[in-house]
């Protein structure tokens, strides 16, 4: 792998990412159609997908793409690199006009593949402003995205004194050791609950705490997707001094076996990881 190919995967989602935006309005509906994770699918959500796969899959870097929105991944030429895509992360959003985002991992293994093959990860945040987070050897910046592509590069350090939290499910569903951990964490921080990870783990980033989906009563293994989404930013959160946990490890270290495989998530500041560890023991 050359070291610009991550680059041009990069690039490229910058550009993809204007038309995703641009793609948004008249797309807010729902299709009669459902992903493979039994999400019910938006006009907006097949569009981006189709963005996305055009721009990426259409690279010479990039050998496979992996959506949320298809079952199987896509062989789409010789190239050393593959992708994994959430085209449009808490799409639902769209119909309160409320942040959605994109994520993406670049991976330098076949999928599925566990986050240790992760090169580089990044999410585009369709907020007020479209921004883009990417962590890449060890670094994490956030972009303005604009005609010219990425722009005004801010070096992305979580913040040590964490502030804000934001956790998934609805609390009948939660377990008993996640919800004494939530009691715990509501002592000292502020709820920041969206309903868009890319938009909630923004927040973390920006402020410092803690965001989770847990295992729930009924659904042990979470919402989200340990390939498209919780490995992309648990990459991104420990790349920017963060931690992340599926509950005893680290997100990166799952090893979806089936490429839309879900997991409990944990992403923040490295002593809320293990505070939630501990508890969840
Ligand atoms: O992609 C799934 C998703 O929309 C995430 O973006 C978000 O974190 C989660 O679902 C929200 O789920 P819930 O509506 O159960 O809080
Ligand atoms: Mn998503």
């Amino acid at each position: 792998m050359a070291t610009s190919d991550a680059d041009d995967v990069l690039d490229a989602l910058a550009a993809a990412a204007l038309e995703v935006r641009a793609g948004f309005a008249g797309r807010r509906e729902k299709t009669d159609g459902q992903n493979a994770s039994g999400d019910q699918q938006l006009h907006a959500d097949l569009h981006a997908d189709d963005v996305l796969q055009n721009f990426l899959g259409g690279l010479d870097a990039v050998g496979e793409y992996a959506s949320e929105e298809a079952e199987t991944v896509q062989d789409v030429g010789d190239g050393p690199l593959s992708v994994s895509v959430d085209p449009l992360d808490g799409s639902s959003n769209l119909t309160a006009n409320n942040p959605t985002g994109t994520i993406v991992g670049v991976y330098d293994a076949p999928l599925p593949a566990p986050g240790t093959d992760l090169v580089a990860a990044a999410y585009v945040l369709y907020g007020p402003l479209t921004t883009m987070v990417v962590a890449r050897d060890g670094d994490v910046t956030r972009y303005a995205v604009t005609e010219a592509g990425r722009e005004n590069p801010e070096c992305v350090d979580l913040p040590s004194d964490p502030t804000v939290y934001g956790f998934g499910g609805r609390t009948p569903e939660w377990p008993e050791s996640f919800a004494d951990y939530a009691d715990d964490v509501e002592d000292d921080l502020k709820l920041r609950y969206g309903g868009a990870m890319v938009a909630d783990v923004n927040q973390v980033l920006t402020y410092g705490g803690v965001f989770a989906y847990p295992g729930l009563r009924e659904r042990p293994e979470g919402k989200l997707r340990a390939q498209f989404e919780a490995a992309p930013m648990a990459y991104i959160v420990e790349c920017a001094g963060g931690a992340s946990t599926d509950g005893s490890h680290s997100v990166l270290e799952i090893e979806p076996g089936d490429l839309h495989a879900r997991t409990p998530v944990f992403l923040g500041n490295d002593e809320l990881i293990q505070q939630a560890e501990r508890a969840l023991a």
